[in-house]
């Protein structure tokens, strides 16, 4: 392929979901400007636009054909104009053809399995003018040393592991991600090493299931035979990185969260304090009836360890409200779980049904306005918690990453930056602090986030 091709054309990345989708359109833009493309945030200046999808939520869906939309009028606008659809969403099915048939318009549709191969992709796209659908069914060797423009440079996003195995009865992740594999630690070392030469300090472990890292047997995997690496193995090791100064993960499954795990925060000075620890729901029938392979009792035993070893820990989590079946006494239990947990902050859904999942042949499914309406009540206490637990920091002085500049129209002309437990911070300072740690003073905590001054 001629370099010469790409210069002067410009990308937009418009990315939905989850911080692994943010990932690939990193790998996105970084394949794109090794061919000479320069990025731009504005969609309307773009000569290639890439929509990079999520499929978890049915709101997901709904975004994304809205989005479409606007592709629509910047090809009537520009025939050269270049139309790219991929992510979570193009590996199912029905939103192909869905495409093909009403959206005309969209020029190449890629999967989640075969990112690598978009540098030819896009090439024959453009130069054949072909309009070009190539999705993988399943995930195949693990794709090592693509490129990456991150979007932060202080911040490095690392897939330790791709897929998931345990088919929660609700969630479509499993059969638009595939089986899981893990990577070899010595890749993962070696790209965290050069993240960190390459002034990175805080570096995200991504998979949809951290804990069972190095567990299961797939072919072009890494697996666990022994001795190897396990992940809490794998943390000590990156943790020794010089240079590195804060590392997290997530997702985390409760159902394989090791003892040995809990005890690396404890000798892991870049381990963050927080944990983002997915509960889903309080009632053990609700628990069984979503798979999730734990009860309420094992979820509480896990807070309890984390809370001895590190006392001020951070725990988030991620509720689903109205999957079918749920009785209001269910419904309680969860309630009364949040009350129990003190959770510092979580992310409310309202169960939606995504297509081909157990779930969705569930006959008991709940109507909307009672979904909407234990949402709502789950909202308020959720909300009330975080708000207490803010202000627990009033008068500490925390460490704080900075970010940039805020865009929040109240703090025009403020920072934000995140405290090691991860909750957000507004203060005033200089963009130089930007990518640096700096210690600041809480004079303020409110209901989302903190306010506080430089010390
Ligand atoms: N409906 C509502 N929420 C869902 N999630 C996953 N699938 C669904 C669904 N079908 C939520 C879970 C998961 C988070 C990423 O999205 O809480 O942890
Ligand atoms: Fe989905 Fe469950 Fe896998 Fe998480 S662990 S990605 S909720 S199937």
């Amino acid at each position: 392929m001629n370099k010469l091709n790409y210069e002067n054309k410009t990308f937009h990345i418009q990315t939905f979901g989850c911080q692994m989708n943010e990932h690939d359109s990193e790998i996105i833009a970084g394949i794109l400007i090794e061919k000479g493309c320069k990025k731009v945030e504005d969609i309307s200046k773009a000569d290639i636009a890439i929509i990079n999808t999520c499929s978890i939520r049915e709101n997901a869906d709904k975004r994304f054909f809205g989005t479409l939309g606007q592709l629509k009028k910047l090809k009537e606008k520009n025939s050269d104009f270049v139309s790219c659809v991929c992510g979570c969403m193009m590996q199912q099915k029905h939103i192909i053809d869905e495409i093909k048939n009403r959206y005309r318009w969209v020029d190449l549709i890629f999967g989640t399995h075969n990112i690598h191969e978009f540098s030819d992709l896009i090439d024959k796209t453009i130069n054949e003018r072909e309009k070009l659908v190539s999705i993988w069914k399943g995930g195949g060797e693990v794709v090592e040393g693509l490129p990456v423009k991150r979007q932060f440079p202080f911040r490095g996003l690392v897939n330790i592991m791709y897929g998931c195995n345990n088919f929660c009865t609700y969630c479509i992740v499993p059969y638009t991600r595939g089986r899981e594999r893990s990577r070899r630690p010595k890749e993962i070392i070696k790209e965290v090493e050069a993240l960190v030469k390459d002034g990175v300090k805080e570096v995200i472990l991504l998979g949809q299931n951290v804990n069972s890292y190095g567990l299961s047997k797939h072919r072009g995997g890494y697996s666990i035979e022994n001795g190897d690496m396990d992940f809490a193995d794998l943390i000590y090791a990156l943790n020794d990185i010089d240079g590195l100064e804060r590392l997290k993960f997530m997702t985390s499954h409760p159902k394989d969260l090791s003892d040995k795990l809990i005890e690396a925060y404890r000798d892991c000075k870049t381990l963050g304090k927080t944990i983002h620890l997915p509960v889903q729901s309080g009632s053990n029938n609700v628990l069984e009836r979503m798979r999730r392979k734990y009860t309420r009792e094992k979820y509480l035993g896990l807070v309890e360890k984390l809370r001895k070893v590190i006392p001020d820990i951070a725990i988030t989590t991620d509720i689903i409200v109205g999957f079918p079946g749920e009785t209001e006494e269910d419904f309680q239990d969860t309630l009364a779980l949040v009350e129990q947990v003190q959770f510092d902050s979580a992310f409310t859904f309202m169960y939606s049904i995504r297509k081909g999942t157990p779930a969705e042949k569930f006959t008991d499914q709940i109507p909307e306005n009672i979904k909407h309406e234990r949402f709502d009540r789950l909202l308020t206490l959720v909300n009330k918690i975080s708000e207490e637990r803010n202000k627990t920091f009033q008068d500490t002085v925390q460490k704080v990453l900075v970010e940039g500049e805020s865009s929040n129209k109240k703090n025009k002309g403020m920072l934000i930056g995140r405290t090691e437990s991860g909750r957000l911070v507004s203060f005033s300072g200089s963009v130089d602090l930007v990518g640096k740690i700096v210690d600041v003073k809480i004079i303020e905590a409110r209901q989302f986030n903190l306010i506080g001054k430089l010390v």
